[in-house]
């Protein structure tokens, strides 16, 4: 099964991911993850992605859809893939379409996760990641069993550099601005599904679950 997320930043796509590709053993690509780990290890690209990301605005496209392009290609992408964080512009969508053309493969899911703005921030400005296997936790609405400790590997837990209030605003700028009009993009080749992402983490996962699932 392909399938995309979309919805704005804080609206749940990596949460949902972490637990959708583990019922539905497809690989999780995340641009915002693999820039992350460039920026992490000082590559070419992570340099690059830095002068963006630190900055709340999305990186350009070239660099962005090059990535994709590359991970699409193997092998564990041929049994379906769930791409989280992209296409986040009009062009990407047309990349990416492209891309899958090439391969023979077309998207069957595009779930939107819809959150209201004033929830979002409080959602980014409390979320903390583990550091060493990338879970999500909340302060408040999903905290870890011991302050800081990640519940699964025991890891450390830290806050994203772009989840202070003032780089949450550029980026929610940028998703209104770029990605938005990708609604009515999927929406019209009659892909697009809306998911309530306001409601407990479990049952937004039982709600895409279903969806995907072919039962609501
Ligand atoms: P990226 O990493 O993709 O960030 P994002 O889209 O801003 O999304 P987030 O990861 O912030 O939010 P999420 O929806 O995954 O929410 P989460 O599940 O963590 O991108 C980062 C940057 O990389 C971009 O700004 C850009 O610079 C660059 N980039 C990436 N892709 C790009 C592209 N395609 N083109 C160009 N540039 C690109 O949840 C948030 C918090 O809420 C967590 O604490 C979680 O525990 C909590 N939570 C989740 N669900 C619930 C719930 N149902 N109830 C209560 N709390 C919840
Ligand atoms: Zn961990």
């Amino acid at each position: 099964m392909n399938i995309l997320f979309m919805g704005p930043p804080g609206a749940g796509k990596g949460t949902q991911a972490e637990r959708i590709v583990e019922n539905f053993g497809v690989p999780h690509i995340s641009t915002g993850d693999a820039f992350r780990l460039a920026m992490k290890q000082g590559t070419p690209l992570g340099l690059k992605a830095k002068e963006y990301v630190d900055q709340g605005l999305l990186v350009p496209d070239e660099i962005t859809n090059g990535i994709v392009k590359e991970r699409l290609e193997q092998d564990d992408c041929k049994k379906g893939f769930l791409l989280d964080g992209f296409p986040r512009t009009l062009q990407q969508a047309e990349a990416l379409d492209g891309m899958l053309k090439e391969l023979g493969r077309s998207i069957d899911h595009v779930i939107n996760l819809k959150v209201d703005r004033g929830l979002l921030l409080a959602r980014l400005t409390g979320r903390r990641i583990c550091k060493a296997c990338g879970s999500t936790y909340h302060v408040l609405f999903n905290p870890p069993k011991q302050e800081g400790v990640c519940d699964k590997c025991g890891g450390e837990l830290y806050q994203r550099s772009d989840d202070t209030e003032e780089k949450v605003g550029t980026r929610l700028d940028e998703y209104i601005s770029k990605t938005a009009p990708l609604l009515s993009y999927y929406g019209e080749k009659g892909l697009l599904r809306e998911v309530d992402g306001e409601k407990e983490i479990d049952a937004v996962t039982a709600d895409i679950e279903s969806y995907l699932r072919g039962s609501l």
